[in-house]
């Protein structure tokens, strides 16, 4: 039996549904395929990934492809309790809800495993943690699974490199029609988009501290300088930081960096980002937000432990008053911010990184018995079918390479 708030929002959930799955037309033609051909017949699969209307989605066409699906959320604070609910109605087994406690999320972990899943989609690697860890019993007969999140690969690619990794995993991330779309185009809008709703302020002419750029810092950026934001990026990494700086951001580390900035992003996969030092000198009025998986970017227990009072400003912002009277305002409680506050990506994007998810469940179906228990790349023709589906769908053409052509690139003579 489902575990949802209220069975009676259905109709709201199914009005989004229906919405992004007309904008995700390259999961239609595999849905379409999968109908005829029954891949998944007999074969259950547990999802962790934010509850919102395009994850539904994906649910439904692994239902449509014969498998029985049990799918829950990946963070306390993203589902959408009218899309669990719709969800629900069309037949997925569901144990998701908006806004637990970190142990009610746990718990709707461990019901969506107790199916005893076949796969599993992870999204940050909690599912896997479970059946590593307390929940080890309900991983007897799983064949594998993939993982959705460069965090999530993080920490498989650390369980396998001790020889802890029980299945054959693949990381979705890491495929050119994930990370190149979902990461960077995909967060540099629905961030922006989460920031702008959220707080109904302008961002031209602001100081915009992004930290990290990766893949999705490099979008968050990209769209931050098009808003006409000044950006300064932090980060670790002196190639990153190159790039920043030769994309025209300002470099600088945070202990700098925290003094003029009006609005803070955090998305470096890393912990501690913004810590108690930082938030000492930060303008008064700052606002601060993360977009990395975990909340663990900015250093919550110590503003928290700073503030001489906490109080709501605006649905998802919190503001923080310090003792010498400054203002820190929090979105979405440092919890990823385009979902917490905000619907997630684009369809059209996630319609790329869920076309690469149900493929590359489909062959892990096919070949995973054979895998060895370690981190897999999705096979590039996936990829380059994904692609190819996608340039498709938006009546696109492209060249192809003659036999010389190949011969040419293959070889060493001009
Ligand atoms: P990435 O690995 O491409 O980039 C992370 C960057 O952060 C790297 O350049 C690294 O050098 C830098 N970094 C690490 N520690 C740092 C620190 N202490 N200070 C400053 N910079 C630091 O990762 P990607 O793909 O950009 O993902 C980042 C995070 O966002 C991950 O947690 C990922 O799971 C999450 N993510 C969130 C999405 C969303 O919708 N909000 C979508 C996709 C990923």
């Amino acid at each position: 039996m489902s575990i949802i708030k209220d069975p009676s929002l259905a109709p709201s959930g199914k009005l989004k549904i229906d919405w992004v799955r007309d904008h995700m037309p390259t999961l239609s033609a595999i849905r379409e395929r999968f109908r005829q051909e029954q891949p998944f017949r007999g074969v259950r699969i547990a999802m962790s990934i934010h509850m919102e209307a395009k994850t539904a989605n994906l649910a439904l066409v692994l239902r449509e492809g014969g498998a029985e699906v049990f799918a829950t959320g990946c963070n306390p604070l993203s589902t959408q309790d009218d899309v669990a609910a719709a969800l629900a109605g069309l037949g997925a087994e569901v144990y998701a809800k908006y806004h637990v406690s970190d142990e009610e999320y746990t718990h709707l972990l461990v019901k969506t495993l107790e199916c005893r899943p076949h796969l599993i989609i992870d999204d940050g690697g909690d599912l896997v943690n479970l059946l590593c860890g307390d929940s080890a019993d309900l991983g007897s007969v799983l064949i594998g699974g993939c993982e959705e999140t460069t965090t999530g690969v993080h920490r498989l690619k650390a369980r396998a490199e001790a020889g802890l990794l029980p299945w054959p995993m693949i990381n979705v991330n890491d495929a050119r029609c994930k990370h190149l779309f979902d990461n960077r185009y995909g967060s540099g809008q629905s961030v922006w988009d989460a920031i702008m709703h959220t707080t109904n302020l302008l961002v031209a002419g602001k100081t915009v501290v992004v930290s990290g750029y990766g893949y999705c810092g490099k979008g968050i950026a990209l769209r931050a300088r098009g808003l006409g934001a000044d950006v300064v990026v932090t980060e670790t990494d002196p190639v990153a930081a190159l790039e920043a700086t030769m994309e025209g951001c300002r470099i600088m580390p945070m202990s700098q960096a925290a003094a003029i900035g009006d609005l803070f992003i955090t998305v470096s996969g890393c912990r501690d980002v913004i810590q108690k030092e930082h938030l000492d000198v930060m303008k008064d009025n700052a606002i601060l937000c993360n977009a990395g998986h975990f909340n663990v970017e900015i250093d919550m227990q110590a503003l928290e432990e700073m503030s001489v009072r906490s109080f709501p400003r605006r649905e998802n912002i919190q503001g923080y008053e310090l003792p010498d009277g400054r203002v820190l305002n929090v979105l979405a409680e440092g919890r990823l911010v385009n979902l917490a506050a905000g619907n997630g990506h684009p369809a059209e994007i996630m319609d790329l990184s869920f076309a690469v998810q149900c493929l590359s469940l489909e062959y892990l179906l096919r070949v995973g018995t054979t895998l060895d228990k370690a981190v897999y790349a999705v096979p590039d023709a996936i990829d380059r079918a994904v692609a190819s589906a996608k340039l498709q769908g938006m009546g696109l053409a492209i060249d192809s390479l003659s036999g010389s052509q190949e011969q040419y690139l293959r070889g060493w003579e001009v």
